[in-house]
């Protein structure tokens, strides 16, 4: 299962950490993606860059390879199931573990002006997105395990107050590799939409190269094997991730013998980054446009999810004691 950005133009932290995994996941789970914009309204987007923005997510989870005949592909909002879940998950979820989550303290530093309940209780409307369908199995970044452990907490929970078990207990899935985390171009540790320290595929060659050039770095290393800097070792890292691994080697024993020269390797990823991301682009240009397909996609994923999420309710429903409901 599972699901995924709210808004935000697609960086090249998500292609990566997200997107490729979810493409590789569908072969052998039976998974559920989904556009998060109920957890985008979080931030008061206007409705029609709300609606571009939803629009534009979808166009590019398909372009990335998502193969809506495999997995569901669905809009959060159209799944009502998951809002009711929500309402009844709020009740078993206390405030003062909410006030303790890292991204809840994050948004309050940010945006002291807007520090509204659906903060507070974004994590509960996660564990609803991934409890709904009673998912094993959740492909995140790092920036998430804390989230998914809330889920965790509330699957126990509900099951332990109701003495059923009813939700599985949701795991962060990476095929077993380290979560893959794309660092910023500012030294920071994540490539992010809050941090403008990232590379997104819409941005065209010249923005690119001209992110990459101003990328952080130094006046280069003057022992042999010297251990890299923060700033140096993010550079790298999205070398790695973009290039073969013969440009790799080839930096990095000039930089163990000391003769690198930053310009030379900026020049280098600038060009790998844009060889990547031009004909991605190129399909969610095309797919955006393509009212036809994407509705035949949602319409299939949306009934999926639907099913899946009805099912589910209706346990919760008669484990809470609303034995009359009509579903
Ligand atoms: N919070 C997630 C993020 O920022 C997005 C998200 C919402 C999500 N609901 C989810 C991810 C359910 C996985 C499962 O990336």
């Amino acid at each position: 299962m599972s699901g995924i950005r709210s808004t935000g133009r697609l960086h090249l932290g998500n292609y990566y950490g997200a997107l490729k995994n979810y493409v590789k996941m569908q072969e052998s789970y039976n998974c559920f993606f989904f556009v998060a914009d109920l957890h985008s309204l979080t931030t008061h987007p206007k409705p029609q860059e709300f609606h571009r923005g939803v629009r534009t997510i979808l166009a590019e989870y398909l372009a990335a390879g998502l193969d809506p005949e495999k997995s569901a592909l669905f809009i959060q909002s159209d799944i009502p199931e998951v809002s009711e879940l929500f309402v009844l998950l709020n009740m078993i979820a206390y405030k003062g573990e909410l006030e303790r989550t890292a991204s809840f303290k994050e948004k309050i530093r940010q945006h002291p002006e807007n520090i509204n309940a659906g903060l507070l209780t974004y994590p509960v409307l996660m564990a609803a997105d991934i409890l709904i369908h009673r998912a094993n199995l959740v492909p995140v970044g790092k920036d998430q395990e804390q989230h998914l452990e809330v889920a965790r907490v509330l699957a126990r929970r509900f099951n332990t107050f109701y003495g059923i078990d009813l939700f599985p207990e949701p795991k962060a899935f990476n095929f077993n590799e380290e979560l893959i985390k794309i660092p910023g171009l500012d030294g920071s540790g994540k490539m992010g939409k809050s941090e403008g320290n990232g590379i997104y595929l819409s941005d065209d060659p010249k923005t690119i190269r001209k992110k990459v050039m101003r990328a952080v770095t130094d006046s280069g290393p003057t022992q042999p094997f010297s251990k890299m800097p923060d700033t140096i070792e993010n550079l790298f890292q999205l070398l790695k991730v973009v290039s073969d691994s013969s440009t790799v080697e080839h930096f990095t024993s000039e930089y163990n013998n000391c003769s690198i020269r930053y310009g030379d390797l900026k020049k280098v990823l600038a060009e790998e980054i844009i060889k990547v991301t031009t004909p991605i682009k190129e399909r969610i240009d095309q797919i955006y446009h393509d009212n036809n397909y994407l509705s035949q996609a949602l319409k299939i994923g949306t009934e999926k999810a639907r099913e899946s999420a009805q099912s589910t309710l209706k346990e919760v429903k008669r484990a809470v004691g609303f034995n009359n409901s009509p579903l």
